[in-house]
């Protein structure tokens, strides 16, 4: 594909990405705003949503930023309804919020529970449901959950976070049955280790749990990945872009792993 045709994939899309102020989000973010997109960085920091927004617009992209807890229904619909006002619709909605403490089930509280449910799960029903709204009358629209491989298979020290992203793959599966008649797709992707700041402190607070240096742990999972280093932002939104254009226009309901080959079914 030319620079040309990758720069206008989205030029006439608004695009809203949660959790837009670091990392996989952040990424998901400049890579939408690069192809055209007018995008839309929520955050629950302010600051760190206003960083990405600078750094969008001194490449010349178009772009708002909106500091939001994607956790909270009545800041869903006040965020949602500022950007319809603005822009009159929604094209493409990334639910990219979420959040992966590093501890065994038997130590993990009810409280923990219902605050990473929120977190993880509720914000892909809460966002979706309203976004789809405005699709629905329009017939058009798209929307990328990023799950995880902890979405598909087990992982220790982090139950509650392996059942919300479960949660969050039905979700997709339920959400693509009940919008396809109306044109819209939804789909997830499941990244396996990516270089985040979430990625450094679930590390850390494994190596300490386990009573091993961080280090070893990086090399651990280096070692577990067939391609041989851990993942970007960038790999994941080449993925996520693809996702929500024409190309994937027979797609929907779908769970698509990128893990650099750690993760195969
Ligand atoms: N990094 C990985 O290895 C990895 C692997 C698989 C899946 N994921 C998933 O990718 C997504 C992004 O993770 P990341 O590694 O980029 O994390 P990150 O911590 O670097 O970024 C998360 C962003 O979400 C924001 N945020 C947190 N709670 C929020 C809330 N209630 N409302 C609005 N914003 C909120 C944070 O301020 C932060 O800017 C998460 O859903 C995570 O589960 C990450």
């Amino acid at each position: 594909m030319s620079e040309k045709m990758l720069f206008e994939r989205f030029r006439d899309k608004v695009v809203l990405v949660t959790g837009a102020g670091s990392g996989i989000g952040r990424g998901i973010a400049l890579r939408f705003a690069a192809e055209g997109a007018q995008t839309l960085v929520v955050d629950i920091n302010k600051g760190s949503a206003e960083s990405v927004a600078k750094e969008i617009k001194s490449t010349g992209g178009r772009v708002t930023s909106l500091r939001a807890d994607a956790t909270n229904i009545s800041h869903a619909r006040h965020t949602i309804t500022s950007a319809l006002k603005k822009f009159s619709k929604i094209d493409v909605l990334v639910n990219n919020v979420g959040y992966c403490p590093v501890a065994p089930l038997m130590v993990t509280r009810e409280e923990d529970w219902y605050s990473l449910m929120d977190v993880n799960a509720k914000t892909t029903f809460l966002w979706s449901t309203i976004v789809a709204r405005g699709m629905i009358k329009r017939r058009s629209g798209c929307i990328v959950n990023i799950a995880s491989d902890c979405g598909k298979v087990g992982d220790p020290y982090s139950g509650v976070y392996v059942a919300a992203k479960h949660a969050v793959i039905g979700l997709t599966k339920n959400l693509a049955h009940e919008l396809a008649p109306y044109g819209i797709r939804v789909n997830s992707v499941c990244p396996g280790w990516i270089e985040t700041p979430l990625l450094e402190k679930v590390n850390r607070e494994t190596a300490a749990l386990t009573h091993r240096s961080k280090r070893a742990i990086e090399r651990e999972i280096v070692a577990k990945i067939p391609l041989g280093r851990i993942g970007t932002p960038e790999d994941v939104a080449g993925l996520v872009t693809f996702l929500a254009s024409d190309d994937a226009g027979y797609m929907t309901g779908q769970a698509i792993n990128i893990t650099g080959g750690a993760l195969m079914l």
